[in-house]
C-alpha cells in the first residue's frame, strides 16, 4: 500500500468529553447521508458521540435517518445467543435503537469462525462503508487487530491479548468470563472506509495516540495505519493528546 500524497491524519484536540463529543458527530454526520452506512465501534470511547447523535436526531438538528445500515467493527465469538456483552447487542443498545438504525455483524457462534469472518469481509467491503468510528487499545490495537497484527491483514478470527480481556473484565461478571477469541474487520478491510473518525479520551491512552500519530506506521502500533488513511480524523481530550 503506497502512502498518497495528501495523507495526513487530522487531530482534533478538545477540552473535555462533551465537545469531543460533539467534535466526532460533527465528523460521523457530515461523512454520511441517509443512503450511506456507517461502521461501528463498540467501547466506552464513542458512547458521547453515539448520545450527541441521538440528541441531534431527537430535537430535529441532524436528520431522522442518519445512515442506511450500520456495520460493527468486531465482535466477540463464542457468547450465548442474545447475551447482553455481544458486540450485536451493546450497539443497539447504545446507539442503533435509538436511531431505528439496521446493524450487521459477524456471527460468534458461526459453526466455522473462519468463514464466517471472510464471508462478513466480503460483506464489509460490498457496503462501502462512509465512516469508521473507532477506539483505540492503550496497547494501539484498532478494533481486535492486537499489536503484530499484519499491516494487510483482512477480516479474521483473532486471539485477545490478556490486556485487553483485561480492560473489557469490567464489562462480564468476572474476568474469566471473557471470552479469548473474536472476529474483526482486518487492518486493510478498515482502510477501505471513505472516512475514520478514531476517538480517544483519557491519560491512559496518550501513548498509543502519540505512536498512531507519529510513530512509525508498524504492526507494533495497529493503530498507526490510519497514518496511511486519506480522510483519517482523530478526536481527543487534552489527556489522550499528552496534555
Ligand atoms: C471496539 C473495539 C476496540 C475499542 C478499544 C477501546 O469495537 O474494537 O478496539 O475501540 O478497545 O475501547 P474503549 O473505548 O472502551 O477504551
Amino acid at each position: 500500500m503506497t502512502q498518497p500524497l495528501d495523507a495526513a491524519v487530522r487531530h482534533l484536540v478538545r477540552d473535555d468529553a462533551g465537545q469531543v463529543a460533539a467534535t466526532a458527530a460533527d465528523l460521523i454526520l457530515d461523512g454520511l447521508d441517509g443512503s450511506s452506512t456507517l461502521g461501528l465501534a463498540t467501547g466506552s470511547s464513542p458512547l458521547g458521540a453515539y448520545d450527541e447523535i441521538v440528541r441531534r436526531v431527537r430535537s430535529g438538528a441532524a436528520p431522522a435517518r442518519v445512515a442506511r445500515r450500520g456495520y460493527l467493527l468486531d465482535e466477540y465469538l463464542g457468547l450465548p445467543a442474545g447475551d447482553r456483552n455481544t458486540y450485536a447487542s451493546v450497539i443497539r443498545r447504545e446507539v442503533a435503537d435509538a436511531l431505528g438504525l439496521d446493524v450487521r455483524g459477524p456471527d460468534g457462534r458461526a459453526a466455522d469462525p473462519d468463514a464466517e469472518a471472510a464471508r462478513y469481509g466480503r460483506e464489509v467491503v460490498e457496503a462501502s462503508v462512509a465512516v469508521q468510528v473507532l477506539g483505540i487499545g492503550r496497547n494501539g490495537h484498532l478494533g481486535f487487530n492486537e499489536p503484530g497484527s499484519p499491516l494487510d491483514s483482512r477480516t479474521r478470527v483473532v486471539r485477545l491479548t490478556e490486556t485487553t480481556r483485561r480492560d473489557n473484565a469490567r464489562f462480564f461478571d468476572s474476568a474469566a468470563d471473557v471470552p479469548t477469541h473474536a472476529i474483526t474487520q482486518g487492518l486493510t478491510t478498515i482502510m477501505r472506509a471513505r472516512r475514520l473518525v478514531l476517538i480517544a479520551l483519557g491519560e491512559r491512552k496518550a501513548d498509543a495516540v502519540h505512536a498512531a500519530l507519529h510513530g512509525p506506521v508498524d504492526p507494533a502500533c495497529p493503530a498507526s495505519i490510519i497514518q496511511r488513511h486519506p480522510e483519517a480524523y482523530v478526536v481527543t481530550d487534552r489527556g489522550a493528546a499528552g496534555g
